[in-house]
């Protein structure tokens, strides 16, 4: 049985086994602030172990913005301590994303900016709407990106046209997005969940063991204490011992369909 948790910035269901994060600040363009943050953590970890969850969506209510950075207004008066723990904090809410077991869609609705732009970056990979921008306008505010934006946009889209984005702040639209591989997807606005939902039916009827170790090898290359090789050989030996890799197995020699259990 899931429970329904109340959070103050951001509303969240589940239904058909993918858990919908929506960032509820509309009239201020879901603009991240520290309490967000907090609560789009706190969802995340919920669903780590539920086992009635294998997608998470996390989108921006209304049709203008996914959100629009962090709160301007909240960090303006901070000093040097409490920017470092903002920051701090911020990576650790977007690593808390990056390392679901369970695949983790940004559907991008509109203004992805700043730490708007980094949130959608920590998830697995990205479904914009048509109206969707993209940027980080931090240097404009005489700051650089402080939710690892300088880190995973230079992964996401190389290190040249990452220091383009990040040194001009301007924003791109989807379909330029889409051309540096930003996002996977751009579909008209009122198809941007049900596309997400799309692409997390399909890898619902997968193995979850073997989703989750996806995610972990690919996340394995990007940490620098850890050889991703080492990770892989370990991950894919341990599948020799599952439950899942048998069903997977026997279902494409008995030429029947999988009905993996996630063991
Ligand atoms: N932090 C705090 N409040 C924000 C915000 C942010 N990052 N982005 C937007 N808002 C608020 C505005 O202050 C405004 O609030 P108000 O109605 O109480 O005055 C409301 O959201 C609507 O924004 P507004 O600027 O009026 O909308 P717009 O359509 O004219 O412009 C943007 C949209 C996204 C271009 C503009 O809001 C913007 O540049 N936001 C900041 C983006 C940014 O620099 N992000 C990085 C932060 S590190």
């Amino acid at each position: 049985m899931t429970t329904q948790v109340m959070y103050q910035m951001i509303v969240t269901k589940t239904e058909s086994e993918i858990f919908y994060i929506t960032i509820n600040r509309e009239t201020k363009l879901n603009a991240l602030n520290i309490q967000t943050l907090s609560d789009i953590k706190n969802a995340v970890l919920s669903i780590y172990n539920d086992t009635n969850v294998r997608g998470v969506i996390i989108t921006g209510a209304g049709p203008k913005a996914f959100a629009a950075g962090a709160d301007i207004e909240e960090f303006s008066q901070f000093d040097v301590e409490k920017g470092t723990r903002l920051s701090s904090e911020g990576h650790a809410v977007l690593k808390a994303i990056e390392h679901c077991p369970k695949p983790v869609i940004a559907a991008v609705n509109g203004f992805a900016l700043g730490g708007g732009n980094e949130l959608a970056m920590a998830c697995h990979f990205r479904i914009a709407a048509e109206n969707a921008k993209f940027g980080q306008p931090e240097v404009s505010l005489g700051i650089t990106p402080g939710y690892a934006g300088t880190q995973r946009l230079a992964q996401l889209i190389g290190k040249g046209r990452a220091l383009e984005l990040l040194m001009t702040g301007e924003s791109i639209n989807a379909a330029e997005a889409l051309r540096l591989g930003l996002v996977n997807h751009v579909v008209p606005a009122d198809q941007l969940i049900s596309k997400c939902e799309e692409i997390l039916n399909k890898i619902k009827t997968k193995s979850p063991l073997a989703i989750s170790s996806v995610i972990r090898c690919v996340n394995a290359f990007y940490e620098k204490k850890v050889d991703g090789n080492d990770v892989e050989i370990n991950e894919f030996g341990n599948f020799f011992g599952s439950e899942d890799f048998k069903e997977g197995t026997q279902a494409f020699l008995n030429k029947r369909p999988a009905h993996f259990k996630g063991n």
